[in-house]
Formats: structure tokens, C-alpha cells, sequence
């Protein structure tokens, strides 16, 4: 059996910040409401000329630097967005071109907040197979510019930015001891951008006064029970699939949705909140990005120990959701 391992990990968070107050300033809303309902205190936006190519760059960048590879050793980019540059061509050729991996393959994925966890479970399987060597799997946002900043229930739980970890046969770094997917089509419509596609003509004057371009989210308390169900069931799963259970996990690093859905998760999972990774305070949720983002903070702030195990996992719109663990 391949050992699959992570051997770098980098992210990327846009230096402009906004803080709960900035928004009080032009939504009906208040720093109170946000932070007690959501955890949420600030978020990162991008700079105005940058794509989300352009915020995984570093984080692709930072990533490859920590595990000692060139842009040409890398035969494989999967890019999990739901805001790519554009829609064709895919948004992980514009990072392939930018970051000059000449001897990649690149695509996306779409899977919401648990993009980068498929991400991950493809990477881990096109190398078992011998498909590919050496992946980048990144992960990038920019929410601020597909929220309905007048839509005062959604918009003010998102942020912007990037994170990527290089995949490799390995017998050093964390290694990838199993991933785990699901999807719930049927439950597509609680969140969802629905204009841009086929299903509309792609922008029309009528689909913008719609607002049909954003992302919209229907009946957010809903998923909010929805999303701690599968959360939960999502770390069960990584931790018995390897003959584990919870209490065995070190560390657990969610996607950061509500600091609310994370209370409840840890709560039906019988663990202490000093066992889950938290970043919303700071940066909101960045859908995809999230979980890698934490990942990195955690990989260079010292909080992973070596042998450690931990359990990634997520849970977001489409309905998507999936976990990993990890010996690190
Ligand atoms: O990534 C996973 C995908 N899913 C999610 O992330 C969604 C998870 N859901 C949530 O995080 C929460 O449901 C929200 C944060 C979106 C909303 O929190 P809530 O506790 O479910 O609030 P609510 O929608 O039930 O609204 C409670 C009240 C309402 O007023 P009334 O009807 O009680 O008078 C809202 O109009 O809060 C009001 N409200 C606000 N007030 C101030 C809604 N948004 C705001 C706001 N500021 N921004």
C-alpha cells in the first residue's frame, strides 16, 4: 500500500480587512449580531484587480516552497472553487499559466465548502493509482464579489482567500491515511448561485435586476441543523474507517461556516472546543478555502505535533460534504 503524504502547505489571506463594523456602516445590521450569531468579527477582501488565480498563486507558491519543489515537478493542479476567474476556461488553467507549471494538468472542482476535501480524495486516488506524482491541490475565494451585499442574513458571513497543499507518495510529512465524499443533489437549492448557467440565458438584463448572479442562500437555519448532522457524521466516518474513534483524534479542523454549527458539531461528538481548529473569528468563511487555510495556520503556528491525528472536514452548499485524516 502507497503511502500518500502531504508534504508542503502554504495560504494566502488578502491584507484588507473588514470588520463587523465596517459593514454596520451600510447594512442594517450590528457587530453584536454578527459575532454572537455567526463568531465571525472580520473578514479578508481581495484587492480590486486580483482573481482567485492570483490569491492561490501565493498559496501554491508558499506551499511548494515548504515542501521544496519546483512549479516543473508538479504533473497535476486541482483547483476547488466556487468563484474561479471564469468558467471556461477553468480557473486552475489561469493558476497553471500564472504559477508557469508547464508540465501540469489542471482543472476544478466544484463542491462548495468541501471543494479542497475533493480535491484531496481525487489527488490521494490518482496517485495511488499511478496516475500522477507530484499534485497541487489548492483551494481560493472571492466571496466578497458573488455575495448580495444587501442580502444582510448571508453576506456578512464571508471572506476572500487561499490554501494549497502538495500531494505526494511520501514516507515523510503528514500522511493521508483515508478521504471520504458525499453529495446530496436533491439538496442543491439552500445554496446556490443561479444565474450564469444554462439553466438562464448565462447574464441578461433581467437575470442582474434578479440579482440572479449572486449566491443565494434559502432557509439558512435549515442547512444550519443539516450541516451539524453531517459534520459530525463526517469526522465519525474518517475516524472509523481507521480503526479509530473521536476520542483518539488530537485535532479536528472543520470548514468554519458559524461558530454555532461548530458548538453543536462538538458537542454530538462529546469533544472539548480546545479540539477544533478555529479561524472564523478572524477571516469568516472562505467556502473552499477554508479548510486548507486552517490547515497551513495550523501546520506553521505549531499547534500540529508530529503523530498527531487529525481529522479534516466539511460541509457546504450542492449538498457536498467529506473528511479526511491525517497522521501528521
Ligand atoms: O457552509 C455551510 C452552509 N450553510 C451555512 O453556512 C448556513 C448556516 N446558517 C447560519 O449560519 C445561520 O442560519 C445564519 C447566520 C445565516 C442566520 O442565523 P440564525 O440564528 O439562523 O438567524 P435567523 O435567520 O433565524 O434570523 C434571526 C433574526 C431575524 O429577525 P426576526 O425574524 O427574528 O425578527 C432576522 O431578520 O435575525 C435577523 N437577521 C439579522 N439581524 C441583524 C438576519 N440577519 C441579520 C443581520 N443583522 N445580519
Amino acid at each position: 500500500m502507497k503511502k500518500i503524504g502531504i508534504i508542503g502547505t502554504g495560504s494566502y489571506l488578502p491584507e484588507k480587512i473588514m470588520t463587523n463594523f465596517d459593514i454596520e456602516k451600510f447594512l442594517d445590521t450590528t457587530d453584536e449580531w454578527i459575532y454572537t450569531r455567526t463568531g465571525i468579527k472580520e473578514r479578508r477582501v481581495a484587492e480590486k484587480d486580483a482573481a482567485t488565480s492570483d490569491l492561490c498563486k501565493i498559496a501554491s507558491e508558499r506551499a511548494m516552497k515548504m515542501a521544496g519543489i519546483k512549479a516543473a515537478d508538479v504533473d497535476l493542479i486541482i483547483l476547488a472553487t466556487i468563484t474561479p476567474d471564469t468558467h471556461c476556461p477553468a480557473g486552475a488553467n489561469w493558476l497553471e499559466a500564472k504559477l508557469k507549471c508547464d508540465n501540469a494538468v489542471s482543472f476544478d472542482v466544484t463542491a462548495a465548502c468541501s471543494g479542497f476535501l475533493f480535491a484531496l480524495h481525487l489527488a490521494d486516488k490518482l496517485i495511488r493509482a499511478g496516475a500522477n506524482k507530484k499534485v497541487l491541490v489548492v483551494a481560493g475565494e472571492i466571496m466578497t464579489r458573488v455575495v448580495n451585499w444587501k442580502e444582510r442574513e448571508s453576506c456578512i458571513l464571508w471572506g476572500d482567500g487561499a490554501g494549497a497543499a502538495i500531494v505526494t507518495e511520501s514516507q515523510n510529512g503528514a500522511e493521508v491515511l483515508s478521504t471520504h465524499i458525499h453529495t446530496d443533489g436533491a439538496g442543491g437549492d439552500t445554496l446556490l448561485m443561479p444565474g450564469g448557467g444554462s439553466k438562464t440565458t448565462p447574464i441578461s438584463y433581467e437575470s442582474v435586476d434578479k440579482g440572479l448572479h449572486f449566491l443565494k442562500m434559502i432557509e439558512a437555519n435549515k442547512s444550519f441543523k443539516v450541516a451539524v448532522n453531517r459534520f459530525a457524521g463526517a469526522c465519525e466516518e474518517a475516524a472509523a474507517a481507521n480503526g479509530y474513534t473521536i476520542s483518539d483524534v488530537d485535532l479536528i479542523i472543520p470548514h468554519q461556516a458559524n461558530i454555532r454549527i461548530l458548538q453543536a458539531m462538538a458537542k454530538k461528538l462529546d469533544v472539548p472546543m480546545d479540539k477544533i481548529y478555529m479561524t472564523i473569528e478572524k477571516y469568516g468563511n472562505i467556502s473552499s478555502a477554508t479548510v486548507p487555510i486552517a490547515l497551513d495556520e495550523a501546520a506553521r503556528n505549531g499547534t500540529l505535533k508530529k503523530d498527531n491525528l487529525v481529522v479534516l472536514s466539511a460541509f457546504g452548499g450542492g449538498l457536498t460534504w467529506g473528511s479526511s485524516l491525517l497522521r501528521w
